[in-house]
Order: structure tokens, then sequence, then C-alpha cells
């Protein structure tokens, strides 16, 4: 009798699907280390998606380009062979003009003005700018304020890097920074940079403390100086027909976990960059070069023709918006 009614049950089980409901598998891929804002936050969305919906989804975390780097990465997604991805906003240019309003030099004091515009409406309208093109931005990552380095002893002026190659991110917005200045820039994929500065492909590059920390960058160049010129921050994207098609429960515990995951990424965002700035004074192999406020006027001032380059593609009204964030 006893067997049965086991036999029954599993019967009912398989009957309504239960017994062999595979977890929805969902792909998550950076080019970052782990020991960064956008690794933890990755493996926080991981740790908080399987507790809210156990057996339901199961998350694969793919840091440092090993499935997918710069270049694959957003085809990747929009084929459904990854289904998360947080490039930074620089790398966003073929699918909106809009995002390059954060590839303005100077045009953010510190992250909490980045982080007050990007709560604003027209930085949340933002998340929605790529929806025709089947992707839908979940939220803001932040990683920090960027810093340029040099193989060159001296990097303090911005004559300093006339004529001098630089590695940049698929951006034109940089490129225009760097011309701007006398330098020559390369746009290249993160995860080929190391090998570029140590081989003299490039002479430099620019990016946060954490991210020259983790990619040993500063082992291969010579001096960083403190410009916070610029930004390097993400947007976590999806494929917005896959997100639309999931089941309502699911969806909202995605949701839910990416509202954790990008809380713990942005209290953790400027607490890493301090702790890797520090690391990389220790390590004594690159020289780090504060800057004056005379130096840091000269640098902004040769990058200002840069904001008129653009206005068009980004519209003045957003500019204006953003530069509204700094106190
Ligand atoms: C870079 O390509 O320099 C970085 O923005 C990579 C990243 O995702 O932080």
């Amino acid at each position: 009798m006893k067997l049965i009614s086991a036999v029954a049950s599993a019967l009912l089980l398989v009957a309504s699907g239960a017994a062999f409901a595979q977890p929805i598998v969902v792909k998550f891929s950076h080019v970052v280390a782990e020991a960064t804002p956008k690794g933890q936050g990755a493996l926080k969305f991981k740790e908080v998606a399987e507790k809210l919906l156990p057996g339901k989804v199961q998350v694969q975390v793919f840091p440092s380009s090993q499935l997918f780097g710069d270049a694959k990465e957003m085809e990747a997604l929009l084929l459904g062979d990854v289904q998360l991805i947080a490039p930074s906003l620089s790398k966003f240019a073929r699918y909106t003009k809009k995002l390059q309003v954060y590839d303005l030099p100077f045009l953010f004091d510190d992250i909490a003005a980045v982080d007050r515009f990007q709560k604003s409406p027209q930085g949340v309208a933002l998340l929605d700018s790529m929806k025709s093109k089947g992707i839908k931005g979940l939220g803001y990552w932040h990683n920090g304020m960027k810093q340029l380095s040099s193989n060159k002893d001296k990097l303090q002026r911005p004559e300093d890097v006339k004529g001098l190659k630089y590695r940049i991110q698929s951006s034109d917005v940089l490129e225009a920074q760097f011309r701007a200045v006398g330098a020559n820039p390369q746009k290249m994929a993160f995860a080929e940079v190391y090998q570029a500065l140590q081989t003299g492909v490039v002479d430099g590059q620019e990016n946060t403390w954490s991210n020259i920390f983790s990619q040993k960058f500063f082992e291969v160049q010579k001096t960083i100086a403190v410009t916070n010129h610029g930004l390097v921050e993400y947007m976590v994207i999806t494929n917005g027909p896959w997100w639309d098609k999931l089941p309502a429960d699911v969806r909202d515990g995605l949701s839910k976990a990416m509202d954790e995951a990008t809380a713990h990424a942005n209290t953790l965002a400027e607490e890493l960059n301090v702790r890797d700035m520090k690391r990389i004074a220790d390590a004594g192999k690159a020289k780090i070069q504060p800057l004056t406020k005379d130096d840091v006027a000269a640098w902004r001032k040769a990058m200002a023709p840069v904001w008129k380059k653009f206005e068009g593609d980004i519209g003045a009204d957003l500019i204006q918006a953003a530069a509204k964030s700094n106190k």
C-alpha cells in the first residue's frame, strides 16, 4: 500500500513537471578581475538570486574576459549566448550616442555627483535608451574616477603626453580627448592592455585604481598621475526579449537580486579603489604623481573642446543635467 502511494505521488510530481524542471541558467560575463567592484557585484548577484529563487535559477559568473571579451560580449548578449553583462559606459556608442555624456572629460567632480545624476529622471531614462536595439538596462554600477598613466618619468601637464600612444576603450569621445592633448589614441580591448603596455605597443592608459592594480598595469608603467579626469562606470544590461519572457516570479527575484548587488557594488567601489591605490603606492613600482590645482586646470582647459564636439550627438540638455549634479 505504502509503495503504491509512493509511486502515485512520484507520478504526480512527474506529471506536474516539477521532478524534471531544470533551473534557468543565467550567464553573467564580464572583463575585470573578481577583486573589483564589478567582480564583487556579479558574485553578490549570484548569491542573492540563487537564495531568492532556489532551484529555479542557476547563475554562472565568468570574470576576466574568460567567456567573452569586449569585442564579443554585446553580440553574445543579443544572440542569447549570455544573459547579463556590465560593460563600461564608454562602450555603448554603437547602440546609443546619449551615453557618451559619461565620457566627457571633467564633467563630474566625483562619484557622488555621478550617483546623483544616475538617480535623476534623466539618468534613469538612459537605462531604456537602447530598448529598440533589444537591450534593457537593469542598473548602474560604480567603479570610480580614472587616472592617467604612462611609461615616462614625467606626467603632470598635458604637454607630457604629446606624441604618446594611449590605449582607449572603444569610444570616440575618449579618442577626441586624447587628440585634444596631442596624444595618439588606440582603441583596444581591455584583455589586451597589459601586454600592449609591457611590449610598448602603447605608452599609456587611463583607468581606475582597482583596474590598474588588478590588471597589474602599475608594474609596466612608470608614472600614474592623479587626474580624476573621467570615469569608469557600468550599466548592467540584459537581453530585453529574454527578460520579458521570464516567468513573473523569476523576473521579480532577479530584479531584487540586482538591487542588492547594485547596492553592494556601489558601496564597495570607493573602498576598493582607495585600497588599491595604497597597494600600488606600497608596491613602489610606479610613481604616483599628485597634481596641483594649476595642473588640473591645465588638463581641464586642454580637454574642454571635446564637450562642444559631442554636444550635438549627446544633447545640450543632457550635458547640462549631468553638470548640475555637481554640488
Ligand atoms: C576598460 O576597458 O578599460 C575598463 O573599462 C574595463 C572595465 O570593465 O572596467
